[in-house]
């Protein structure tokens, strides 16, 4: 059930700090998108046996706003998981545009957490999903560079669908905001 009603979820929407993020964020995910690119060379043409969650995204677009902010919070953390705690030294990716993106990350989520005063997890689908995700990768090959390659491409899908869902939350912000500036 969702904790939040309606009218509470327009309201935490249109707070300042929300606002904030919203016009923001298309900047924080561009440059996290960059720098997933740069940080190593082009995205293998491996494909992960594990298939891609696409219905996560299907289902999360009927949703109402607050649970797709929770849902892209949630995400984001997860990811983060995936490698901050991690020996990437066998990923040969770049230091710095690694720890560039991983801050991005955390930035993105800080966000979030300002803008959703909510604890509430999205769904534990969706840890699982990124625990297999860890286990099809990184911890089925020890680690190689190779699966750290696999785990970059399926983050970068995630990045990608993560920067769509966002962008079809400002576009009808956007004009809320044009309507109430005519008047
Ligand atoms: C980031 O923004 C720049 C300038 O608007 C654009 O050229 C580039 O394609 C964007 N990169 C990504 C990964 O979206
Ligand atoms: C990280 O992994 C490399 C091999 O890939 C190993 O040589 C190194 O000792 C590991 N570092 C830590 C802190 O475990
Ligand atoms: C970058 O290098 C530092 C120092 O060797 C290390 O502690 C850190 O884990 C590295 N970061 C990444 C993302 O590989
Ligand atoms: C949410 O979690 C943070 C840290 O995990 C905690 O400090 C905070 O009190 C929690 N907030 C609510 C409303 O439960």
């Amino acid at each position: 059930m969702s904790f939040w009603p309606g009218r509470l979820l327009v309201l935490s929407l249109t707070s300042a700090l929300c606002c904030d993020w919203l016009s923001h964020y298309g900047q924080l995910s561009n440059k996290s998108l960059t720098l997933i690119d740069r940080m190593g060379g082009e995205l293998t043409e491996e494909e992960n046996p594990l298939s891609f969650p696409n219905r996560f995204y299907r289902r999360i677009r009927n949703k109402g706003v607050v649970s797709q902010l929770v849902f892209i919070r949630d995400s984001l953390k997860l990811i983060a998981n995936l490698f901050e705690h991690a020996n990437l030294s066998a990923a040969n990716w770049d230091n710095d545009t690694t720890e560039n993106f991983l801050t991005i990350i955390d930035r993105q989520i800080d966000e979030l957490d300002s803008c959703v005063s909510t604890n509430r997890t999205a769904n534990s689908q969706l840890e699982k999903y990124y625990k297999r995700l860890e286990r099809s990768t990184v911890q089925r090959r020890g680690g190689s560079a190779a699966s750290w390659e696999l785990l970059r491409k399926d983050t970068k899908r995630h990045l990608v669908l993560l920067d769509m869902l966002v962008n079809s939350i400002r576009a009808p912000a956007a004009v809320g905001r044009r309507r109430s500036a005519a008047h």
